[in-house]
């Protein structure tokens, strides 16, 4: 695993350093008080050139004529009421390939004063995009292609450095597992199978003090499960269900993901085009793991169970078919209608499975649909829940994290939809409305649960091929969920 970029927090900027970088505004005059002399003379000479104004997208620069020779460059951020979070945070970007192109490991950072990057939520999210400014995922090139940055050195705005520093130890284990999400996800099909991912669930639990099991085949069999084991019998990577322990808070929170390893639709394939990207089926799994570090490095009063549902989905002599009724770990029946709608039939099993215990809460995440990618784009995930309670905290959870999170219906008539000719139901509905109707099949499954809610990632959790070179997989969702299982009163 690669590690993140260090973030050092200061009051004002240091004369020693070879880069200094201040993000500064058109209509705000730039505060030079409380930088150190060579720095803020450096400074204004860079805002005193004719050509700067502090537009966006504009830079200035100047040489620090100390005892130590540095760089100070100015970055235009436009005017300041036009300013917003997207803009903080591209220009986060900005920052680190500024860095880059410098050939430095380290910079220091002056943080516009604006309310984009005050209080508590605010900053946490901004250090955590700073912390993962510089991923990413070298695990397989001979030699990874550019320097890099190794640490930045914060100079939050105003009165905020207390908040920084509170908002940083959150941060940290955040992006943590934000970073332990991206590398699983982006691990390619042929390495990352599943006893591949139960190993590395291993791993985290001998480090992060979890207890952990994990079923194979032979156990599965055993209990009746149906559905992952259809789903894994086209392929030779044989399927594995683990199931994760941590904490002993009063509220038990079980977190389900899919981790179909890869996805080529079973024998009702899948077009060529951009299948490679079905490696990316397993992050909802990766997304459960990465919040389970997460949990354990803060050691939040909850009682988390973590159940990771492991598939590849492969056309084979082998392979479950359209037309096979399958019977569930609930001993419901499931008709098959489309080899391609498997994700619903691993998480059938783990959803059943994990709601034995009761939990309080039970959430479960998923690369599920493309449907509620035609829907909502990339930009954010579909939430379904039947709590409007649970459904209102995670989208205030999303909201103070900066990531996007959308509710859609689960009505009545989508369940009708997924009614079985032959069997109790069946595993794709009619054209319309797939994200729902899927949303509905798993309702059939987790006992029903009121404090339920299944997240459906297929946008948000990675950038497609065109983009993929700004890191893949995204991680998206640890960070509202942290914040979401942060606000659970004990
Ligand atoms: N893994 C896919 C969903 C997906 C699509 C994820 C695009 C990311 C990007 C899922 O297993 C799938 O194939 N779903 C089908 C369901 C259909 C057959 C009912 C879909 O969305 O087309
Ligand atoms: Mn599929
Ligand atoms: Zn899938």
């Amino acid at each position: 695993m690669t590690a993140p970029v260090r973030i050092q927090l200061a009051r004002n900027a240091a004369a020693r350093s070879a880069l200094t970088i201040v993000g500064c505004f058109e209509d705000v005059e730039l505060e030079t008080g409380n930088l150190t002399n060579p720095i803020a003379s450096a400074l204004a000479r860079a805002a005193g050139r004719a050509a700067w104004s502090g537009r966006a997208a504009q830079r200035s620069e100047a040489e620090v004529r100390g005892r130590t020779p540095g760089t100070v460059v100015l970055h235009g951020l436009g005017k300041s009421e036009a300013f917003d979070r997207g803009k903080l945070c591209r220009w986060v970007r900005r920052v680190a390939v500024e860095t880059r192109s410098h050939g430095v490991a380290s910079a220091q950072v002056v943080l516009p004063d604006h309310s984009t990057a005050a209080g508590f939520d605010r900053a946490e999210s901004l250090l955590r995009e700073f912390m993962q400014s510089d991923y990413r995922f070298d695990e397989f090139r001979r030699q990874g292609d550019q320097t890099r940055i190794q640490s930045f050195s914060l100079v939050p705005p105003g009165n905020e450095l207390a908040t920084y520093r509170r908002a940083a130890k959150v941060a940290k284990a955040t992006a943590g597992g934000v970073r332990l999400a991206r590398d699983l996800a982006n691990t390619p099909p042929n390495v990352a199978t599943p006893a591949w991912m139960a190993t590395q669930a291993r791993k985290l639990a001998a480090s992060h003090g979890m207890k952990i099991s994990v079923l194979g085949p032979k156990e599965m069999r055993a209990r009746g499960m149906g559905g992952i084991l259809a789903v894994g019998s086209g392929s030779a990577n044989t399927p594995r269900l683990i199931r994760l322990e941590y904490g002993s808070g009063k509220k038990t929170v079980s977190l389900v993901g899919k981790g179909v390893t890869f996805d080529t639709g079973g024998i009702s394939i899948k077009p060529a085009a951009a299948m490679d990207e079905m490696k990316y089926d397993k992050s909802g799994a990766c997304t459960v793991l990465g919040i389970a570090r997460a949990v354990a490095e803060l050691d939040l009063p909850v009682k988390l169970r973590v159940y990771v549902a492991l598939a590849e989905n492969m056309p084979d002599g082998k392979a479950y078919r359209p037309g096979d009724i399958i019977t569930c770990y609930n001993k419901k029946t499931v008709e098959i209608r489309n080899t391609d709608a498997e994700g619903r039939m691993i998480l059938a099993d783990a959803l059943a499975w994990a709601a034995r215990e009761k939990p309080h809460f039970m959430l479960d995440y998923a690369t599920l649909t493309g449907a509620c990618v035609v829907a909502l784009g990339n930009h954010g995930a579909g939430l379904f829940s039947p709590s409007d309670d649970l459904a209102s905290a995670l989208l205030e959870a999303a909201q103070s994290s900066d990531e996007y999170l959308w509710r859609l219906p689960l009505w009545p008539q989508f369940l009708a939809d997924m009614k079985g000719v032959h069997a109790d139901l069946k595993n794709s509905g009619s054209r319309w409305g797939g994200a729902s109707t899927a949303a509905a099949f798993l309702s059939e499954f987790v006992a029903g649960a009121r404090n339920w809610a299944h997240l459906d990632i297929a946008g948000p959790a990675y950038l497609g091929n065109a983009h993929a070179a700004r890191g893949g997989a995204t991680g998206y969702g640890v960070a509202f969920t942290i914040h979401w299982l942060r606000s659970l009163k004990r």
